[in-house]
């Protein structure tokens, strides 16, 4: 890029665009990481340095980057019509035939998409559909959600009342009545000091606690991500969904399973949830739906739901909901996982990059390492016996971060204490190795800040 062109950039960045969970004051002091190009796993900056990608841009381009089929099919359909809304009984082509494919490819009868533009919308959307689903079959007075401590669903105010992270609340409380929050399956650091299998999954009867205590005619729905990713990549034990939809069954309760994150091939499999055998009422997607390449989202719904809904509007609509081009480049990305066989590339990769973290707990502060598929984190800590953690005005995991994007490594939304790992399923063996090579020694160095 020319120099001129480049310092406009950088200086338009700097004065007139405000960014997404960052501090203004950082950006104009170092600059901002302006990304212009990608191919599969490798991204290059303005200033054309070389990163591999860690982190899949927000666990978004699970296909990798410069699909150009995915470019090209939307650019055949912009010529055909760029924008027709899914309002008042109109539609357009590609909107429909993602629906029918998101029916063929979910776990059993889910099989109507609402289709939106982002996670928050499809979370909000599986709000309204249960709680105004629950006031079509008789129970008007069930309109409480339950979801999890620790967990991300989202920033706008419904999506963000389902969040259990109290750092996004704060700022905006007091938030929706009638959420209510329960401890995660964070056998790390558990809530009752239990220990699995002894434990009983405790962590899930507390769910069934919350609906007695609540009073079970109050309640709309449970919602809860199959891998808690904000949290650090938590996996619960086997038995914890086909107990959560058990409970759920016996006492009217929706399950929503939010899967905007987890899904298409993340963990190892098209969906999280498949691992558990279970199916949702309504499954939420977006994030990999596209691949990066568009923005979209879906809440996915039984046909029971919505037949419900047979002689009632759903009142909701989002003017960008199951745009063309969006649609299209969803089709395309499924293609591509279905041909490719990505899900299954996950889940090999996945056990390589789990040997190849494994090492890394010889650092003093790294305390836990966890996760499945392509999908993993490390959680740090000041000393492992305790798990004490380290304040937050450290800020260890962004510093790790910092170090890392010097060392060519693209590393995303570190939390106060956890770094993350998501490359793109298409990653190489020798980028694996690249990856925890960088992140060991960024650790280390932080490592010796932190304890010196
Ligand atoms: C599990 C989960 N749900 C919902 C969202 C919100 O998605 P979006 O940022 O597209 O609104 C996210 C975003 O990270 C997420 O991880």
């Amino acid at each position: 890029m020319h120099q001129t062109d480049r310092d406009v950039v950088i200086q338009a960045i700097k004065e007139n665009l405000w960014p997404h969970y960052a501090f203004q004051s950082e950006i104009r002091e170092k600059g901002p990481k302006v990304l212009v190009k990608g191919d599969g796993a490798i991204l290059w900056d303005i200033e054309g340095r070389e990163y591999i990608d860690g982190h899949s841009i927000l666990w978004v381009v699970n296909v990798g980057h410069g699909r150009k089929e995915i470019v090209q099919a939307m650019a055949q359909q912009g010529e055909k019509i760029s924008y027709a809304s899914l309002f008042g009984g109109y539609s357009n082509e590609p909107a429909g035939l993602l629906a029918k494919k998101l029916a063929e490819i979910t776990p059993g009868d889910l099989w109507v998409s609402f289709l939106v533009s982002g996670g928050s919308e499809a979370v909000e959307a599986a709000i309204k559909i249960a709680r105004q689903y629950q006031m079509l079959m008789g129970f008007p007075q069930r309109f409480k959600i339950i979801a999890r401590k620790e967990s991300y669903h989202g920033a706008t105010l419904g999506a963000l009342s389902c969040t259990g992270l109290r750092v996004y609340r704060t700022s905006f409380e007091p938030l929706l009545p009638g959420f209510v929050h329960v401890p995660p399956p964070y056998c790390y650091r558990c809530e009752f000091q239990l220990e699995y299998p002894s434990c009983n999954i405790q962590c899930v009867k507390a769910i069934e606690e919350a609906i007695l205590w609540e009073g079970p005619k109050t309640v709309a729905a449970v919602i809860a991500e199959p891998v808690m990713s904000a949290a650090g990549a938590l996996v619960p034990p086997p038995e914890y969904f086909p107990r959560l939809r058990e409970i759920c069954d016996h006492y009217g309760v929706l399950l929503i399973i939010d899967e905007v994150l987890n899904a298409f091939g993340r963990t190892g499999k098209m969906f999280a949830i498949e691992r558990y055998g279970i199916v949702p009422d309504i499954m939420t997607l977006a994030k990999a739906l596209s691949g990066g390449y568009a923005p979209i989202g879906a809440a996915v719904v039984r046909k029971e739901i919505f037949e419900a809904f047979q002689d009632y509007m759903m009142m909701h609509g989002i003017t960008y909901g199951g745009h063309p081009l969006s649609c299209v480049a969803a089709l395309k990305n499924i293609e591509i996982m279905e041909r490719e066989n990505l899900p299954q590339r996950g889940e090999e990769m996945g056990r390589e990059l789990g040997k190849l973290l494994e090492p890394l707990k010889k650092h003093k502060m790294v305390g836990d390492i966890r996760g499945i598929g392509l999908h993993y984190a490390l959680e740090y800590v000041l000393d492992k016996n305790t798990k004490a953690r380290i304040p937050g005005d450290q800020r260890v995991a962004a510093r790790v971060e910092e170090l890392c994007w010097k060392k060519g490594l693209y590393l995303c939304r570190a939390s106060v204490d956890k770094t993350y790992i998501a490359p793109p399923l298409v990653v190489t063996n020798d980028q694996l190795q690249r990856i925890v090579e960088i992140l060991d020694q960024s650790i280390s160095e932080v490592e010796r800040e932190i304890f010196s």
